[in-house]
């Protein structure tokens, strides 16, 4: 399967999903921050890099797997976490939870999931007993109700948390306030929020953090559960350091798919800074327009251990269900192997960054 099937699977989806999904729900989903030019600049930031394969290294079959936090042995595209599956297909995160746990990749179950994350979880496992799920959440103003979400990712079985940190505020998300999208329709709820003081749970924007948080807030949290921490969101290679020293698991760059900062570089453009600022102490993640095995190879060859992908889950889920996303995690999975190989590389580690190179500009 080449790189160009790959894409043209990607694209099909994307349409099939366009034509089927509500037109304000596609937007709140496909949509952005501001002028969205975060969200542009994800993709043509991979598009102006290319990829250097090495020759004769007798690197033999490409063997994917990585060890991240609380996943060892998992695949290097995950699940990276997005709101209300249930406005895409009506089996909602479950669909997504089987089809990850079936990829054996990692499922990133969103803090604003139309489905509990213990109904995720057992979702995953049911398809395999040993599926790793992560639970993303915001840092909530009253520390009682974070807790209460940790609470409920540890008996759900989740194996890591990640903080999301990009969202002091909540981005200003141009599609959504001309559809006047703000919130969710009856009969749906961000569920794991249901029965805690704080975010109600049938708002779209209220689920953010608060612009009063900081890195104590975060020490209060490791302090409280014993499950690893990831810190996503991160851009700034300063900050990458600190969250080192803090002892997290693991680093997700990230600008949030674009949703949040729209002035924020890319996720490509800033990873090889983050990943020098981490030095290899935790693995570092990258998630934001990654639509390809060359994009995800890309990424690992600038540092990172593992990509996430968002929007690509969605578009399969809202097209075809679990058999859609089903289809994009393969596609992606086996296109990163395909794509290895291709680079001369028996895994992920036998990549530098050496084979990245800018293309030139434009004829
Ligand atoms: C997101 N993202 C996100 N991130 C997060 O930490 N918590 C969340 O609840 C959500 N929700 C969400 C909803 C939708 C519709 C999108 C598109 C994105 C951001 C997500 O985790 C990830 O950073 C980006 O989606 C990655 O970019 P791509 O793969 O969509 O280009």
């Amino acid at each position: 399967m080449t790189g160009g099937a790959a894409r043209g699977l990607l694209a099909e989806l994307r349409e099939k999903a366009a034509a089927r999904l509500d037109p304000v729900h596609l937007d709140f989903y496909e949509g952005g921050a501001g002028t969205e030019r975060a969200l542009a600049e994800n993709e043509r930031a991979f598009a102006r890099l290319a990829l250097l394969p090495r020759v004769l290294r007798a690197a033999g079959p490409p063997r994917t797997a990585v060890d991240l936090p609380g996943a060892p042995g998992t695949q290097p595209v995950v699940v990276a976490p997005t709101a209300f599956h249930r406005l895409a297909h009506r089996d909602g995160e479950l669909a997504t939870a089987r089809a990850a746990a079936a990829a054996g990749t990692v499922l990133t179950a969103s803090m604003a999931a139309t489905t509990t994350v213990g109904e995720m979880a057992a979702a995953a496992r049911a398809v395999d007993p040993a599926a790793a799920v992560w639970f993303q959440l915001y840092l909530q103003p009253e520390r009682e109700v974070t807790l209460a979400l940790v609470r409920r990712a540890e008996e759900a079985g989740c194996s890591a948390l990640v903080v999301t940190a990009d969202s002091p505020v909540f981005g200003r998300r141009t599609r959504d306030d001309r559809n006047r999208f703000h919130d969710l329709p009856p009969g749906y709820a961000a569920e794991n929020m249901r029965g805690l003081p704080g975010a109600p749970p049938g708002g779209t924007r209220d689920i953010a953090m608060s612009p009063a948080l900081g890195w104590a807030d975060l020490r209060r949290l490791q302090a409280a559960t014993r499950l690893p921490v990831l810190l996503k969101g991160v851009l700034h290679p300063a900050d990458a350091r600190r969250a080192v020293e803090e002892g997290v698991a693991g680093i997700v760059v990230s600008n949030h798919g674009g949703r949040q900062l729209d002035a924020a570089p890319a996720a490509a453009e800033a990873l090889p800074r983050v990943a020098d600022a981490v030095a290899g102490h935790v693995p570092v993640l990258l998630d934001g327009g990654v639509r390809s095995g060359s994009d995800a190879v890309t990424a690992l060859a600038l540092g990172a251990t593992a990509v996430g992908v968002g929007r690509p889950v969605l578009w399969g889920l809202a097209a075809e269900g679990e058999d859609g996303v089903a289809r994009v995690l393969a596609h992606l999975l086996e296109d990163t192997a395909h794509v290895l190989a291709l680079c001369g590389a028996g895994g992920p580690r036998d990549l530098g960054r050496d084979q990245v190179v800018r293309r030139g500009p434009a004829g």
